[in-house]
């Protein structure tokens, strides 16, 4: 595996431990409705910025937290981290949350890492290496039937209640299982790790997926083409499945394709 992946895996690891000193008791604040936030969030992302700085002084950084400077999609090498992904449930000590680093190379997904220190599970994959759990290689679910697909349909307040539950209907029509959970990248390790079938979401930003996304393909799945316009910055409809269902659920959901 490249430098940056052994890298990546090792800064998550450490992040995880980090973050899981304050599960269920760092002090929160709301940064908007459902929106927490938890102490834990700007020093973990504070320390993995660091991090990342001293190591690879020339690559830049981008941060749910602190943002990125100006033109960070147009760099060579672009971190995309998300220091708490499912704040709500680590706010609650719900062991549902993880560290998330992805790794842009002239913006192409090559590299993610996701630290789920709950359940012990550090997850990595880098393009044309595989997708591994502590060390195991992972692949998606082989499920090829809709009747007894489990789908993730994510959720928060940047779209309304009615296209939730419209995306919601859909799934739920097509014969999927519908669940969720509060952590985007946990949601596209779960389908990495073929534990259920898809992750959808109306829209997600790329600190939640980055890293997913390189799983998910990693594993032999499938995503829409995310990285595409200003989604760096602003964000971006997001499908995340394997081969055989991405067709019949991109057309349940209303995503033009899924390339
Ligand atoms: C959120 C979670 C949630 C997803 C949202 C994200 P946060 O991130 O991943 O599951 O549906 O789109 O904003 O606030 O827990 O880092
Ligand atoms: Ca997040
Ligand atoms: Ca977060």
């Amino acid at each position: 595996m490249d430098d940056r992946t052994l890298f990546c895996r090792q800064l998550a690891q450490e992040a995880g431990q980090r973050a899981h000193v304050g599960f269920g008791t760092s002090p929160t604040s709301m940064k908007g409705r459902h929106d927490v936030l938890t102490e834990m969030d700007a020093a973990v992302e504070r320390f993995i910025r660091s991090s990342i700085t001293a190591r690879y002084p020339h690559d830049a950084v981008l941060g749910e937290e602190e943002g990125g400077s100006a033109g960070v999609a147009q760099a060579e090498w672009l971190w995309i981290i998300d220091p708490i992904d499912g704040t709500a449930n680590y706010a609650r000590g719900i062991a549902h949350y993880c560290v998330s680093i992805g790794v842009l190379r002239h913006g192409v997904p090559v590299i993610g890492a996701l630290h789920d220190p709950s359940h012990e599970r550090l997850y990595i994959a880098e393009t044309d290496q595989g997708a591994w759990m502590n060390d195991q290689r992972i692949a998606v679910s082989p499920c090829a039937d809709m009747g007894a697909a489990t789908v993730e349909c994510g959720w928060s307040t940047r779209r309304t209640t009615a296209d939730y539950l419209a995306m919601v209907t859909r799934v739920m029509n097509a014969g999927c299982a519908m669940r969720r959970a509060g952590s985007g990248a946990l949601g596209l390790a779960d389908v990495a790790a073929g534990r259920m079938e898809a992750y959808c979401e109306l829209h997600i930003n790329s600190w939640d997926c980055a890293a997913g996304i390189v799983l998910v393909r990693e594993a032999g799945g499938h995503t829409n083409n995310f990285f595409t316009g200003d989604a760096v910055g602003s964000g971006n409809v997001l499908v995340a499945t394997n081969h055989a269902l991405a067709k019949p659920l991109a057309d349940a959901i209303g995503v033009a394709s899924l390339t």
